[in-house]
């Protein structure tokens, strides 16, 4: 069973995510780390606590990530627009009971964890790479004993879903995305030209509201308004799977098809978090910036079995 650490931003698609993990033997969550993206790092922490406690898992600590990106920037862009004002479709949640973890950072509980079970820990990355660069940077021997970095990120072969370069969570902190990928660690990038492909129908959301559980109702519920934006934005009758596709990357790597290499992220300019990879096919004749032959490779994750996909979702 793979220790979990889910590192997420709540949000729709994480809270997908997040229910998928819990109802998934083959993973055990050990923590939720919380960033800002969808919403502020603080309303993601509270969001995450709703979440345990919604889905009876109060025993599953949630630990704040960093307020603001790498450099110390205040987050630009928040995504109300996609995952409403509360990051659960303007639905009216109350408040939780449940507290976070005092008196530590997400950055000190990914180390603490990758050192108490080494060569265990999976970090599902679901916002930007803030919290997970800042890991590195307190202890770079983790990098040695994590299992494997997956990070919900990037737009390689498509465009972007900010503007036609950049994907949400690469732009949300291009400069700890960057130096992510260039750690040496064992990471896998998964972006939109796989997530996109994972959509969940409106007859999909019809039929699991016919359950009528507590968790799919609620499900159901909360995606309504991300329902709408996509109907405004990409004319589609349902939603993407972005978070839940990382999330399936740790224990159904089957299901994929990733490719090893060099990926660089643009930190200035008009290409501001725009992901580039060298796969690695082409001989350059002489080196340059993007390719930097020193960089270790990352996998980058560029399709997926749908079907298969799908039914595990179902
Ligand atoms: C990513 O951005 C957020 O809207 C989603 O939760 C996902 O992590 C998709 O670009
Ligand atoms: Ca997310």
């Amino acid at each position: 069973v793979r220790k979990l650490i889910i590192d997420t931003d709540p949000g729709v698609d994480d809270t997908w995510a997040i229910c998928l993990a819990l109802r998934s033997p083959e993973v055990e969550v050990i923590g939720i780390t919380s960033l800002f993206g969808n919403v502020r790092t603080k309303m993601a922490t509270q969001n995450a606590l709703y979440l345990m406690e919604k889905f009876g898992r109060p025993d599953i600590p949630v630990v704040e990530g960093s307020l603001t990106s790498i450099v110390g920037a205040e987050k630009e862009r928040i995504a109300d627009f996609v995952h409403g004002d509360d990051g659960f479709g303007n639905t009216n949640q109350p408040k939780p009971t449940l507290v976070a973890v005092e008196g530590k950072t997400a950055a000190d509980f990914i180390v603490e964890k990758a050192n108490e079970f080494p060569g265990q820990v999976t970090v599902v990355a679901m916002a930007s790479a803030t919290n997970v660069a800042l890991a590195l940077r307190q202890d770079p021997g983790i990098k040695h004993k994590l299992h494997e970095i997956i990070h919900l990120s990037g737009a390689f072969f498509v465009n972007g879903n900010v503007n036609p370069c950049a994907e949400a969570n690469a732009f949300g902190d291009p400069e700890a995305a960057d130096e992510l990928y260039g750690s040496g660690a064992r990471v896998t990038v998964i972006g939109l030209d796989v997530t996109q492909k994972l959509v969940t129908t409106a007859r999909d959301m019809a039929r699991m509201r016919a359950r009528n559980h507590p968790h799919t109702n609620f499900l159901h519920d909360i995606s309504q308004f991300y329902m709408q934006f996509h109907r405004d934005t990409v004319r589609q009758e349902g939603i993407f799977m972005h978070d839940p596709a990382a999330l399936l990357l740790a224990f159904r790597k089957d299901l994929f098809r990733c490719k090893l290499g060099r990926v660089r992220v643009a930190t200035e300019g008009l290409c501001r978090g725009q992901t580039i990879m060298d796969a690695g096919e082409k001989l350059w004749s002489f080196p340059n910036a993007w390719t930097e032959n020193s960089r270790p490779p990352v996998e980058v994750a560029l399709d997926v079995d749908v079907p298969g996909a799908m039914r595990v979702f179902r």
